[in-house]
Order: structure tokens, then sequence, then C-alpha cells
């Protein structure tokens, strides 16, 4: 049988989907990827950046590359693959997106139950205090400063060598523990904690489904690795199953 079908199949059986994201589903709206073909990591070395040390040393260079980045994800827009996964969230009764990415597409696409496992780009937090804050930031007029502590304020996202926040960590544990189905889409499947959310979902009998222009380390231990765009395959999935 086609390899989608399989997965129609599935989905049609399924009342409980949990998905897993990464960079690959956004690649499509022109936000680009960490690793693989054209990844960031080619040009730049983010994890050099993105991690508190860099950012205790120069923060301006740091609040650069992030600028950087917030001013191309306010350019973008979701694409199929989001789309794809608001009408899957539509069809199964327990549905649960855990994403790594930080651009807030999956949320603008009319997702509903998002768990944001490394936080959002656009949202800012005190260095030092860790309050949120809301103030607007403008970096021309000098670097932002918690009203509260003084602390220098930083983009809300998981750094290299920081803690996933807990709630939403125990969040995406959970509903890979419960699922039937899991589906591991645009990721390279090697950052950890989120890497071993998929494999918690094997262990607890889920059957689990890989989409990935590349195979990773995880496609040899799926049930179904479907090799593709995210924006065509879950498209081909979402017109099958309406
Ligand atoms: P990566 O950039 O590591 O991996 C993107 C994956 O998407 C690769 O495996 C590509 O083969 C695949 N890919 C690219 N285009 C695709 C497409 N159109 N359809 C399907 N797959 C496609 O991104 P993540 O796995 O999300 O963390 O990276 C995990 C974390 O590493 C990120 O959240 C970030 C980074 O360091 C932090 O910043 C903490």
């Amino acid at each position: 049988m086609n390899q989608i079908l399989t997965l129609v199949n599935r989905l049609r059986h399924s009342d409980n989907l949990a998905v897993l994201t990464g960079a690959g589903v956004s690649a499509a709206s022109g936000v680009p990827t960490f690793r693989g073909q054209n990844g960031l990591w080619k040009k730049y070395r983010p994890e050099e950046l993105a991690n508190p040390q860099a950012f205790r040393t120069h923060p301006e260079v740091v609040w650069e590359w992030y600028s950087w980045r917030r001013q191309l994800i306010r350019q973008v827009h979701p694409n199929a693959a989001h789309y794809a996964l608001v009408e899957l969230e539509k069809m199964v009764s327990t549905f649960t997106l855990m994403t790594q990415n930080v651009d807030n597409l999956h949320q603008l696409s009319g997702s509903i139950n998002v768990i944001e496992l490394h936080g959002n780009i656009m949202k800012n937090k005190c260095f030092s205090c860790n309050q949120p804050s809301t103030e607007d930031i403008h970096l021309g007029s000098g670097l932002p400063r918690c009203k509260l502590c003084d602390g220098l304020i930083r983009p809300d996202v998981v750094w290299f060598g920081e803690s996933l926040p807990m709630e939403a960590l125990k969040k995406a544990q959970l509903a890979a523990m419960e699922c039937d189905v899991f589906l591991a889409v645009g990721t390279s499947a090697v950052v950890e904690p989120a890497a071993s959310l998929p494999y918690l979902a094997k262990a607890n009998g889920a059957y689990l489904v890989e989409i990935n222009t590349e195979e990773t380390p995880l496609s040899s231990k799926t049930d179904l690795f479907l090799a593709g765009a995210a924006e065509q395959i879950l498209f081909e999935l979402s017109e099958h199953i309406k």
C-alpha cells in the first residue's frame, strides 16, 4: 500500500495523536533550518551565540543575531505543513503538538494545543530575575534592562546548556506516553530532551512515524519513514483525511 495511505489508515483509527515538529516544518515559510541541507550551521555557528555564556560576554552580539531572526520571522507566514496540522487536530479526539520551533507559526496557522519546548523568539524575559518582559525592544537605544531588577533583558528561548520549561516538558512527555500515533516532522532528532520524545512514545506502544527530507538517527527506529517535504506530505495526508 502507498505509504501515505498506510498512515491515513492509522490516523483514521487513532484517538490520540502526538506530533513533534522541528525547523523543517517552517523551511517552506522561509525560516532557515539549523541543520541539514541549507541549514544555518553551514553559514553561522548558532550554538556559539545561543548560550548563556555568550550573552554574559557579548550581549550586544547575541541580540544582533536574535534581532536578525526576529526580523526574518516577522515577514513569514505559515505554510501547507502548518495548516495540515490544524486539520489533523480537528480530526482526532486528543491532539498534542509539541514544537521545538520558536517562530510562533503553529499558533498563527490556528493550531490550538501547542507546547513550546524551546520558548518563543518574540517574547523576552530578564536574564537575572527571569520575569517576563512585555516592553518593546529598541536596540538602537542601548541594551534593554529589566524594570524590576535592572538585569539585562534577553529573548525568552531555551539556549544550549539551559533546561526546558519544566511544565512544557512534562506535558510533552505525558502526551508522548499516552498517544497511539506519534509523528516526528522536520526535526533532525538530535537535540535533547526533545529527541527522546519519539522513543518514549514508541516504548509506550505508539506507532512511530517520521517525515523528513533526509534520514535522521531516528529513521531506522520508526514504524514508518516518509521521505519528503513536510509541506507536501502533510498536505496530502490532510486531503485524504478530510
Ligand atoms: P534542525 O535544523 O536540526 O533540523 C531540521 C530538519 O528538518 C533536518 O533533519 C532536515 O532534513 C529537515 N527538513 C528540512 N526541510 C524540510 C522540509 N521541507 N520538510 C521536512 N523536513 C525538512 O531543526 P530542529 O530539529 O528543530 O534549539 O533543531 C532542534 C533544535 O536545535 C532547535 O530547536 C534549536 C537548535 O539548536 C535551540 O535553539 C535550543
